[in-house]
């Protein structure tokens, strides 16, 4: 998979090198390539925003670099990805949709947005995909850039180390995670569930899930209602 990210702090990406998405560069199962949308401007300040045509407050991004850009990095074919609150959210269910794709091309906005146009352009060469971390705004979209990257990446065939680990992970399965324990089996008066120590694989399984469920049904009810769980299990509401 090949990464792009259109930003004007650099910087600020440095992070995913360091992180798991480094050792999938090393081992050559990621491309990634981090560009500053400044080095497409042409004026002595290499501007990259202006106001908003109808008024109002705030910086939009300038259409004329992430053009340049486009041309240049040749888009054509790949998925574009733009971070912004009004986007749809991002699952993992959308993580494993963008897992499958060969290219992935991040426009990273800051000030009020990006003009609209550049992602109308996009779309006539690319598949262009708004996606949002979560009903807050952040002060750019370089973190949701980086968390959307470390959970699409992360599934990438070979990536993982364990791929079962995976499959049994918070929102694999619709629901969240069962509450994990190690060694040792009593610590500051605070026992593991003996279940854990029986060896009994069914019965362990079967805790598992109906610890999933409950938690997921405290939690997260939104989830329950979405899941086939809620059909299998009876849903005891949390008082
Ligand atoms: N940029 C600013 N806020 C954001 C959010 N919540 N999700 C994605 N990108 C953003």
């Amino acid at each position: 998979m090949r990464l792009d990210y259109l930003t004007i702090f650099p910087d600020y990406l440095a992070p995913l090198r360091l992180s798991l998405p480094g050792k999938a560069i090393e081992s050559g199962l990621l491309e990634m390539h981090v560009h500053d949308v400044r080095a497409w401007t042409h004026d002595k300040h290499r501007t990259v925003d202006d106001t908003p045509y109808g008024g109002g407050a705030g910086m939009v991004m300038k259409p004329e670099p992430f053009g340049e850009a486009f041309d240049e990095l040749a888009i054509d074919g790949a998925t574009v990805i733009v971070t912004t609150p009004s986007g749809e959210p991002f699952t993992q269910s959308l993580a494993r949709e963008l897992s499958t794709r060969d290219r992935l091309v991040f426009l990273l906005g800051r000030y009020e947005g990006i003009d609209q146009r550049v992602l109308d352009h996009a779309a006539t060469r690319a598949e262009v995909r708004e996606i949002s971390l979560g009903d807050y705004v952040l002060n750019g979209g370089e973190v949701a850039a980086m968390a959307i990257t470390e959970a699409v990446v992360r599934l990438l065939p070979g990536f993982m180390g364990n791929a079962e680990s995976l499959v049994e992970e918070s929102h694999e399965d619709g629901l969240l995670e069962y509450p994990v324990y190690t060694k040792p089996a009593s610590w500051r008066g605070l026992e593991v569930p003996k279940v854990l120590l029986s060896g009994d694989h069914k019965r362990i399984a079967e805790w598992r899930h109906e610890q999933a469920v409950e938690r997921t049904s405290v939690r997260r009810p939104d989830l329950l209602h979405a899941s086939q769980a809620a059909t299998e299990w009876e849903i005891v509401p949390a008082v």
